[in-house]
């Protein structure tokens, strides 16, 4: 197909390009990497219908992507932008945020001004400031140049990404610390919320330098990071995501840490130390203040952004509030979460089809376990006779199998109907006969079904019946 013609192309490019790990265009000029494709292409069919829960989460939300002044400079760059271009294409808020430390140390390099530090922060003279001017001014343009890229054979053909900036940012000066005057080193006073919120409703990216102007006119230098966790605070996105030289957070092993809590990060923070301290600190102090989640990642691995968002296994550290799944009642925002989890195995045979519409006047029947804002394991109650109620839908998603996900709802389920005054739960099953044997439900007839559900059931499909009493 004429990718031009093909509305998610440059999205599609860019998504095989991550998953085969090789160059897509080859591919698609050699007869003989054809036939390789088609193997590939099963991968690819795959591991885009299991990113489909993740697109469908992420559409509408607001991320801010925090890219330090080093991210921009590295080769890997440009596969950032297209990660960028592809967030932007499936409905995700963008908001990113630049710095510029190396480019500002290369510009008072070439000025020959020596900066002045203390407590590890920069003291912004005049002088400071001009350098500090002309580097976020070359690394703005050349974002806004990046992300203008469209040319045909690229993944970026047919993107048309709107980039805004402006003075979006209020700063007010750090001040006098320990008797020394930091000058134009600022921080952030408030970031204008309504001003951003209305171009990302207009689909634009919105892109924030590490500066911001205070009421009286003046430019003060600030850090990336307070930008980047104050806009994410103001806007109550759901995700910051900063970019760093690691793979994420490294434990005293050098190995990455796939996940933390909130609370376990205020206790360890101290074994943290250079952009990693910093990253964690901007990261908790977005999490304490109402962001749901906080990702570290590097800027150096091709892919690592797509991976963390797309795959259950992310690619570098997550940081949450605190209680990052939990089991709750359904309601009708679950219904395509659900139904991801159940169509393929009502296409196996192992569960009865339900349409979107029965699930939608079902809804509130069912309860779900959510994880990181994906659904990923459900089951609903029915109740039939005065005493009795059928247990239905009990599905975990394949990849969180065997992490007694299975168990927790049939507790719930079974509290449910017990506060319900039912003394009884049965369950028709045809593959999981053991798995609800184990869980105490006993054999049992079709005529001891409440008569309502016997004139139901299906002598085709053959299903085991189970009864379990409840306590
Ligand atoms: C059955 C199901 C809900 C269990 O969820 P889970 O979170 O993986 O379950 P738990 O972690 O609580 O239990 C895992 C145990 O159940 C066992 N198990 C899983 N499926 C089983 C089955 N069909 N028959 C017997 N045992 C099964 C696992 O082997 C594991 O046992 P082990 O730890 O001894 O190896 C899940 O496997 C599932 O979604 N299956 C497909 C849908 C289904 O069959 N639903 C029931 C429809 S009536």
């Amino acid at each position: 197909m004429d990718a031009a013609a093909e509305p998610t192309g440059p999205c599609l490019w860019r998504v095989l390009k991550v998953v085969q790990h090789n160059d897509f265009l080859p591919i698609l000029n050699n007869s003989e990497a054809k036939k390789k494709n088609t193997m590939d292409n099963s991968h690819y069919v795959k591991w885009f219908r299991h990113s489909s829960p993740y697109i469908n989460a992420h559409r509408d939300k607001t991320f801010v992507l925090m890219l330090e002044g080093d991210a921009i400079a590295h080769e890997n760059f440009s596969h950032i932008v297209q990660d960028i271009a592809l967030l932007n294409s499936l409905g995700v808020r963008l908001v990113l945020v630049h710095g510029a430390r190396p480019q500002i140390d290369q510009a008072l390099n070439v000025l020959n001004i020596q900066s002045q530090f203390h407590r590890d922060l920069r003291i912004t003279d005049q002088d400071a400031l001009n350098a500090v001017q002309a580097a976020i001014g070359i690394v703005k343009s050349d974002i806004e140049a990046r992300l203008s890229i469209g040319l045909p054979n690229t993944p970026m053909h047919g993107a048309r990404i709107r980039v805004v900036s402006g003075n979006f940012v209020t700063a007010k000066p750090l001040g006098v610390i320990d008797g020394v005057d930091f000058q134009h080193t600022g921080e952030v006073r408030r970031i204008d919320r309504k001003a951003i919120r209305q171009q990302l409703d207009q689909r634009n990216i919105v892109l924030l330098s590490s500066c911001g102007y205070s009421p009286s006119g003046e430019m003060f230098n600030l850090s990336a990071e307070d930008v980047a966790t104050q806009a994410a605070i103001s806007l109550e996105a759901e995700k910051v995501i900063l970019l760093g030289a690691e793979s994420g957070l490294l434990n005293s092993d050098g190995e990455l840490i796939g996940q933390i809590s909130s609370s376990d990060l205020v206790e360890s923070i101290r074994d943290f130390s250079g952009e990693q301290r910093l990253h964690a600190e901007a990261a908790l102090s977005a999490v304490n203040n109402g962001v749901n989640r906080a990702h570290m990642l590097s800027h150096k691995e091709d892919g690592a952004l797509l991976q963390e968002l797309f795959t259950h296994e992310g690619a570098g550290t997550l940081i949450t509030q605190g209680d990052y799944e939990h089991l709750r009642d359904a309601n009708i925002d679950d219904v395509g979460g659900i139904l991801e989890i159940l169509s393929p195995l009502e296409e196996e045979g192992i569960l009865v089809r339900r349409s979107r519409e029965v699930l939608e006047t079902e809804i509130n029947r069912f309860k779900v376990i959510e994880r990181d804002g994906i659904i990923i394991a459900c089951a609903a109650l029915y109740p039939y006779s005065a005493d009795m109620g059928e247990l239905a839908c009990v599905a975990v998603s394949q990849e969180y199998r065997s992490g007694n996900r299975g168990d927790r709802l049939l507790d719930a389920i079974s509290e449910q109907a017990t506060q319900e005054g039912l003394n009884k739960v049965f369950v028709l099953t045809t593959r999981t006969a053991h798995w609800f044997k184990e869980r105490g439900f006993a054999d049992a007839d079709i005529s001891s079904l409440p008569e309502e559900r016997q004139s139901l059931y299906n002598f085709q499909r053959n299903s085991k019946v189970f009864i379990k009493e409840l306590n």
